[in-house]
């Protein structure tokens, strides 16, 4: 397969002057990551500052009314309460290893901006973290934390000032600050290196919950189910998989109201190939190439575009990729909190309302794995405006 690529899918296509720190990123990629002194540095900050193994926990009370087996991968668990600290300390210690004094980032729910702050503040580093305008207000309290975290935060006014547009002024910042600053990508999307490198990093979920499902089932899950706005959690989780054929691999994308023709985020579902930030894959676009507006309750999942392995592998047919509307993803949202005690993060409400809307069709006593890719806290905003809507 070429370099980069996914199937069809992946490359670089960016503007010449973003080609040598890409190309820096991918001999790093390639030389320092796979090193002994950078796989032991690593592993020590996931064990002892994110709090790894994160538990795999079997669901008592859901599995018993489903009938089938609900287990949790609780990457809410995480220090700083979402998957993306893995991905963020990775790059962290990649950066300094590469002799950079900055981490860029950009951030749509705000967990990453909050992970690559923590990342930096930890490392040493400095941070800069640029978000759409409708995120900072509809993600204050992650705005909050960054700020107190020591990074400064750059609100973006262009297009839906959300996530694409804050990835815009990004990667254009990049080009002026390449010499200082690695960017630090959120998400398995982006021109190649990111895609694999975000992989690596996140592939740590799928290995540990292997590892734990053999101990705890004896077997492994027959479902493997991840929300996907970017991709970096539903690859960490499925990677590890790929090779065993009966494990179903199960994306969810966000199908915003659920309305005919309302805005949504599932580009995999019901977008077309194309080019955004870099790389080919499935994008909401219309006619001609311009970029649709998406829409999520979940700010995370709220993107236009979607890592090109996911498309790769809908292409292929390894995974499967469904949908889950707002509304759906609210009651999953409510079922966790109540039956479980446990408070997920919206975007990760859309994976678990996959297991709930399908409880017909799972065959009874069947594993199903869900990755639990953040908590809620984040989320109160949203939800009590929700709330007061349905009242309404
Ligand atoms: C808790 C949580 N889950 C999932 C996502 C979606 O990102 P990805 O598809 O890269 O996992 C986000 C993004 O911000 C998030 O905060």
């Amino acid at each position: 397969m070429q370099k980069g690529y996914f199937g069809q899918f992946g490359g670089m296509f960016v503007p010449e002057l973003l080609m040598p720190p890409l190309l820096e990123i991918e001999e790093a990629m390639n030389t320092i990551v796979p090193s002994e002194a950078f796989q032991a540095e690593f592993k020590a900050l996931l064990e002892d500052y994110v709090g790894r193994p994160s538990a795999l926990y079997r669901c008592p009370n859901l599995s018993k009314r489903l009938g089938f087996n609900l287990w949790l991968k609780r990457e809410d668990l995480n220090h700083t309460g979402a998957h993306k600290i893995n991905n963020a300390l990775g790059q962290g210690l990649l950066c300094r290893h590469m002799g950079k004094q900055v981490l860029l980032a950009e951030t749509g729910a705000g967990m990453h901006g909050v992970a690559t702050a923590t990342a930096a503040a930890m490392l040493g580093l400095e941070c800069v973290v640029y978000m759409g305008a409708e995120d900072v207000s509809r993600q204050s309290h992650n705005v909050k934390r960054m700020g107190l975290l020591g990074a400064r935060i750059v609100p973006i006014e262009s297009g839906t000032r959300t996530l694409k547009d804050a990835i815009n002024a990004a990667l254009r910042m990049w080009i002026a600050e390449q010499r200082t600053t690695h960017y630090c990508f959120g998400t398995a999307a982006g021109p190649h290196p990111f895609p694999t490198l975000v992989r690596e990093f996140q592939s740590v979920i799928g290995r540990e919950a292997k590892e734990q499902m053999l101990r705890k089932a004896g077997k492994l899950p027959d479902y493997v189910v991840a929300c996907v706005g970017g991709g970096s959690n539903a690859i960490g989780a499925f990677h590890e998989f790929v090779p065993h054929g009966e494990v179903q691999l199960i994306g969810v994308e966000a199908a915003g109201t659920g309305e005919p023709g309302c805005h949504h985020s599932a580009p995999l579902n019901l977008g077309t190939p194309g080019v955004l930030h870099g790389a080919m894959s499935m994008l909401l676009q219309t006619k001609d190439g311009q970029i649709e507006p998406s829409h999520s309750i979940a700010p995370g999942l709220d993107y236009p575009g979607v890592g090109p392995e996911h498309a790769g592998l809908q292409a292929s047919g390894r995974a499967r990729y469904a949908t889950v509307n707002d509304s759906q993803a609210y009651n999953a949202f409510r079922t966790l909190c109540r039956e479980e005690g446990i408070i997920p993060a919206l975007e990760s409400s859309h994976a678990v309302a996959w297991a709930l809307e399908n409880v017909r069709s799972i065959p009874k006593k069947s594993d199903v794995l869900v990755c639990l890719s953040g908590r809620g806290d984040k989320d109160m905003g949203i939800i009590e405006e929700f709330e007061k809507n349905l009242k309404g």
